[in-house]
């Protein structure tokens, strides 16, 4: 079906109950369509499908007012963004231990640590919450060809939450310039770092990186655009969401030889532009556009080539692997099994 408000063809899985928005952009996610799901007892729409996206999910999902979602724990990493409403998380890793509540309203953003239990509830009496959830499920769902892996894994990552007393409060530089933190409080409100235009990223680009709930796969940060500035063309080995936090622009998409499509979006959008295509952003109107931009990482984080924002060099090994075929074989003394 075609929503005519949105512009946005869309389906609808029965299987999965999940309404199905499909193509590059999502609009205005504060009012987006919802579809029931019954076996939730919840109203959704996921934008798993956003780019033929296949592991990167992005799921939006409502707790109604006074509500709660059922507790659960998966394998999976993910955030939750609050797009609209307030209210709090019980979260614990350890079966034995108390829940730690963490309240939050509309423009934070909380990490799910993996494996770690959670339940989810509407603070407000009157108005429904929207959380907006970026998870890693799909991936790991193909890559262990289990449900039950990934939802009934006693596993427990507790190098990444051991129900330490001040997780949910902490705020850490990291070595790579990155910030650890498991809730952004107020996401317009964090301080980004202007990067130099011999960054190459760019006209006006600010950006901040955040390391959440000790994720691997998922990156989070957080991009500002000033007035008439540009993320610069690339394209990239990563699925990723932006979520348009404020402000408005166009993004531009190409292939070499292929089709082009220029897309307007503004505060509240979502944007997911597809892998491998060329993608180049720019700011419209009298204000800055500001992002918060959730990647699947994991070819990047499988091929050691870093959290390159922009473009994945990927390595060239041949001239090493040549060099090691030219050198002489080790003599049995050299490696030790020979006095
Ligand atoms: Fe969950």
């Amino acid at each position: 079906m075609t929503s005519p408000t949105q512009g946005t063809a869309t389906r609808y899985d029965k299987e999965r109950e999940w309404l199905l928005p499909q193509g590059v952009v999502a609009r205005q996610l504060a009012t987006h369509e919802l579809a029931p799901r019954p076996k939730r007892k919840a109203r959704a729409a996921a934008f798993d499908e956003l780019s033929g996206n296949t592991t990167l999910g992005v799921h939006l999902s409502e707790i109604a007012p006074g509500g709660q979602k059922h507790g659960h724990r998966h394998v999976d990493e993910a955030v939750i963004y609050i797009v609209t409403g307030r209210g709090w998380s019980e979260l614990r890793q350890d079966d034995d231990k108390p829940d730690q509540r963490v309240e939050w309203q509309a423009g934070d953003l909380i990490a799910i640590p993996a494996n770690a239990w959670h339940k989810h509830y509407n603070s407000d009496p009157d108005n429904p919450t929207l959380q907006l959830a970026f998870k890693n499920t799909r991936l790991l769902r193909k890559l262990f060809g289990s449900r039950g892996f990934v939802y009934a894994n006693d596993f427990r990552f507790d190098d990444r939450y051991a129900d330490e007393d001040d997780y949910w409060t902490l705020r850490e530089p990291t070595e790579d310039g990155a910030i650890r933190i498991n809730v952004i409080r107020d996401c317009l409100a964090e301080k980004l770092t202007e990067l130099p235009e011999e960054s190459g990223a760019g006209r006006g680009v600010s950006l901040q990186r955040y390391e959440m709930g000790g994720h691997l796969m998922l990156d989070v940060a957080m991009i500002e655009v000033v007035r008439r500035g540009y993320i610069r063309a690339h394209k990239q080995l990563t699925e990723e969401a932006l979520y348009v936090l404020s402000g408005r622009g166009r993004t531009h998409l190409w292939q070499e030889g292929g089709p082009a499509r220029t897309l307007k979006w503004r505060a509240g959008d979502l944007i997911c532009p597809p892998l491998g295509v060329w993608q180049e952003h720019l700011t419209e109107g009298h204000d800055p556009a500001r992002f918060l931009v959730v990647r699947n990482n994991f070819l990047q984080l499988a091929l050691g080539t870093g959290h390159g924002l922009f473009d994945t060099v990927l390595p060239n090994r041949l001239p090493d692997l040549l060099e090691h075929n030219q050198a002489p074989a080790l003599s049995a003394a050299q490696i030790g099994l020979e006095p």
